[in-house]
């Protein structure tokens, strides 16, 4: 999950390659690094920390190489220091590597065994000593990758830069993506389409196996058997993959306010408004009617939008679901049953152990249904069918608009599928139709409302520890509400089904930590009223997230609350999701922590 990129140009390819990184930069940013051939010899400039500390170092030498690789790390072997940094190189070659190489450790003693002197801790560096140690044997460059890459196991996409190669780079694909670039000024290898959007014309993808060999005049693929191989060309819209803040102060207050038009433009693409029904964009490869169960794998925030769905998939389609985080369900080894539909969820559409779980479920026969945000990714391609979510890019590390898209999407298919086996009536889809339309509109009220929230989230950055707790579909809620605190403030936090509180979470309860409680008006609300009731006697600091009726209806002492309509929905969780993310990025940005890019992660994950 580290961000590569490669450029062969005619003009010196430094300063495009940093432009490359920083679109990259959601990948990962604990450091980064560059290598350009200046006359025929490999100069490399690397820097720990943010893509600015790389920047700052190549404001003080001139390079003038018109080919050259890059790469921004998301550390997996060794700290994220200047030295660990890549590319990587020895006498022949650099090298920039996104992914794990599993076998790195034997790899390394085979070959410091037979003279190779290893300079860092990474795993990516064995694979530069194993293809200059087929160079030594007498390889050329494409033949000795050729002979390294079987020898490598894990996931990988690589590229690399020859010092006696002013016209090549070789790219390898194994597991993490990689794709190509054509543009007026050269050709270009990349993590995705993001990095190559401001100069490539015309994009393809690399397939599962793929190595591609480039120069300026001629790309040519071969695939895992290393047969030559075509890939699609397809055209690249550079105006669609604008990296830019707007007048917000990040990208994530940017991605929260554009909530209310981009989960109405996701619901447009799924709904016939005019006819108040559901119209999906794509064929079912799976009759509903006979669907024995739906299977939901994802991770993170993508995971709780499943969650989600599980309520309404049971409810509205009488469907059984079954739901696991993709890390658990590859390994599991979980009979999936004839007939059975299986989702998987993903923003980014490369998270490894998603992947991994579509590829399970499809060699056990499931339909493979992908709710995914990037429609070029690999998750959008090998589903055999895809529902887009119509997010946009997703620059800001912690997910928000993607996963109120994906609740959309899910709704939309839960209405969908009950319909379709006959458990939802006309009235009753043209009716929860109706509801799911308000949400845009609902989304924007709660965002007018923003600087009354801001003296709650203030509150909660004091706090060294915070619970959510909610019921029914403000449970996964919760557990969102945590994570987006976790992952932005740092501050320790937990969700919990409010019901479960009584079972042991509630000794945690005093006066220091603040109790969340997601109050959505469904059938669920006088049973949360009283688990806060429950949290009240115990002296709790209360927030409360819900409507002034229902806050009445708690008749308890509260330190915070939240303000939301009565939203007659049975889809009211996704305007819930407002708040809770409002709360999370006031509560980091209170406390000055980089909220865009928080320590320690990365935006897909394409490792396991
Ligand atoms: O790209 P994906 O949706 O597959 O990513 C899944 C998770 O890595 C992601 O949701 C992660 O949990 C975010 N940091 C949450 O904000």
């Amino acid at each position: 999950m580290c961000g590569i990129v490669g450029i062969l140009g005619r003009q010196p390819v430094a300063s495009s390659i940093v432009e490359a990184l920083r679109r990259l930069e959601y990948r990962g940013y604990d450091s980064a690094g560059l290598a350009t051939l200046e006359d025929g010899r490999l100069t490399r400039v690397r820097a720990s920390g943010k893509l600015h500390n790389l920047e700052e170092k190549l404001a003080a030498v001139r390079l003038t190489g018109e080919i050259g690789i890059g790469h921004t790390r998301w550390a997996t072997h060794g700290r994220p220091t200047e030295i660990n940094a890549h590319p990587h190189a020895s006498d022949k070659l650099a090298v920039v590597h996104n992914g794990i190489i599993e076998n790195f450790r034997e790899l390394r003693e085979e070959l410091t065994a037979k003279g190779h002197v290893f300079a860092t801790q990474t795993d990516s560096e064995a694979v530069a000593h194993l293809v200059t140690e087929a160079m030594r044997q007498g390889a050329g460059p494409a033949a000795a990758v050729a002979a390294a890459l079987p020898r490598l196991r894990g996931a990988f996409a690589l590229v690399f830069l020859f010092n006696a190669e002013p016209d090549l780079l070789i790219g390898a694909r194994r597991g993490s993506p990689l794709a190509v670039g054509w543009g007026a000024a050269g050709v270009y290898l990349g993590s995705d389409a993001l990095a190559l959007a401001p100069f490539a014309h015309t994009i393809a993808y690399l397939e599962e196996g793929d190595q591609v060999i480039a120069t300026r005049a001629h790309v040519v693929f071969h695939d895992a058997a290393g047969r030559e191989v075509e890939r699609r060309r397809q055209p690249l819209l550079a105006g669609s993959f604008l990296v830019d803040k707007g007048n917000f102060r990040h990208f994530m207050a940017k991605e929260i306010h554009e909530q209310p038009e981009v989960v109405g433009r996701t619901l447009a693409h799924y709904l016939d408004l005019a006819a108040g029904t559901v119209r999906l964009p794509f064929e079912l490869s799976f009759d509903p009617k006979t669907l024995s169960r739906v299977t939901i794998a994802a991770c993170g925030t993508a995971y709780y939008a499943g969650l989600t769905a599980r309520y309404w998939l049971e409810r509205l389609a009488r469907l059984a679901v079954d739901i696991d985080v993709a890390s658990e369900f590859r390994y599991r080894e979980a009979p999936l049953p004839e007939n059975g539909l299986t989702i998987v969820v993903s923003q980014s559409g490369e998270t490894a152990d998603t992947l991994a779980s579509l590829r399970y479920a499809k060699q056990h026969g499931q339909h493979i249904l992908g709710i995914v945000n990037v429609e070029t990714s690999t998750i959008a391609r090998e589903s055999d069918t895809l529902a887009l979510t119509l997010a946009g890019p997703e620059i800001g590390v912690a997910s928000t608009k993607a996963f109120t898209c994906q609740l959309a999407v899910f709704a939309c298919l839960a209405i969908a599928l009950g319909r379709a086996r006959g458990v939802l009536s006309e009235a009753d889809e043209k009716r929860l139709v109706g509801e799911l339309v308000t949400t845009p509109g609902l989304m924007a009220d709660a965002l007018n409302h923003e600087a009354r929230l801001e003296p709650v989230a203030h509150d909660i950055a004091r706090a060294s520890s915070v619970l959510y707790v909610g019921r029914g579909v403000a449970y996964p809620l919760a557990l969102e509400g945590a994570l987006k605190l976790k992952e932005l403030s740092y501050i320790h936090a937990e969700g919990y089904a409010a019901g479960e509180l009584k079972h042991g979470p509630i000794a945690l309860i005093d006066d220091n930590m603040p109790v969340i409680v997601l109050a959505p008006p469904d059938a669920t609300l006088e049973k949360t009223i009283s688990n806060l009731q429950e949290v009240a006697a115990r002296g709790g600091h209360i927030i409360f997230i819900g409507s002034a009726r229902a806050r009445e209806a708690a008749a308890a002492e509260l330190a915070g609350f939240v303000e939301l309509p009565d939203i007659a929905s049975a889809f009211a969780v996704i305007v819930y999701a407002v708040p809770v993310q409002l709360l999370a990025y006031h509560a980091a940005v209170f406390m000055g922590k980089d909220v865009d890019q928080p320590r320690n992660l990365a935006k897909s994950v394409t490792v396991e």
